[in-house]
């Protein structure tokens, strides 16, 4: 199982390596660790597990977080309560867009981002993603507001890419009006 020590902080350098591209079978290896990111981002938003466990909440895990240079991903969206879409993404791609962009009005968070920070991040309100799951079949998905913006935060975290590099800390709400909150 993992914990939150096992997740990086932002401060590891390894949080900005771009990850290489994987290839099909996946290993044993891989397909444990996809196995425990979907665990801990369930337990994490199951309030009484994530009590339990000490885990702090999270929707989405890139697999450099876990100091893993692969260009995989994984999003557990809560639809209802407790209940959940999971979604495996190796070799992810945006191949469309919306013009349209969007924010998280409470900020964006991220498991490796252990401070609040203040800012906009804009967003695609809506995308298209494809990719291959763990046997290596070509998937497609298509996603809008928070789902979006979670592909969107993963993907580029594979690019060695942080949420905060795109807050300007002297003002951190740079043309908010441009873009619709969420
Ligand atoms: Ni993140």
């Amino acid at each position: 199982m993992l914990r939150n020590k096992d997740i990086l902080d932002e401060k590891d350098k390894r949080l900005r390596l771009v990850s290489k591209d994987v290839t099909f079978p996946l290993s044993k290896d891989d397909l444990k660790t996809i196995d425990l990111m979907v665990e801990y981002l369930t337990n994490s938003q199951i309030e009484r597990l994530s009590e339990k466990y000490n885990l702090r909440p999270g929707m989405g895990m890139a697999a450099i977080q876990l100091g893993i240079p692969k260009r995989y991903l994984v999003i557990v969206h809560e639809v209802d309560e407790e209940e959940f879409d999971t979604y495996i993404i190796c070799n992810p791609k945006i191949i469309s867009n919306s013009s349209e962009k969007i924010y998280v009005e409470m900020g964006e968070g991220c498991l490796s981002v252990n401070r609040e920070v203040d800012g906009i991040v804009p967003r695609y309100a809506r995308v298209t993603v494809e990719g291959y799951d763990t046997k290596g079949n070509k998937i497609r998905v298509r996603a809008r507001e928070e789902l979006a913006i979670a592909f969107q935060h993963e993907i580029d975290h594979l690019n060695g890419v942080m949420f905060t590099d795109y807050i300007d800390p002297k003002n951190p709400y740079k043309d908010s009006d441009k873009y619709r909150a969420i």
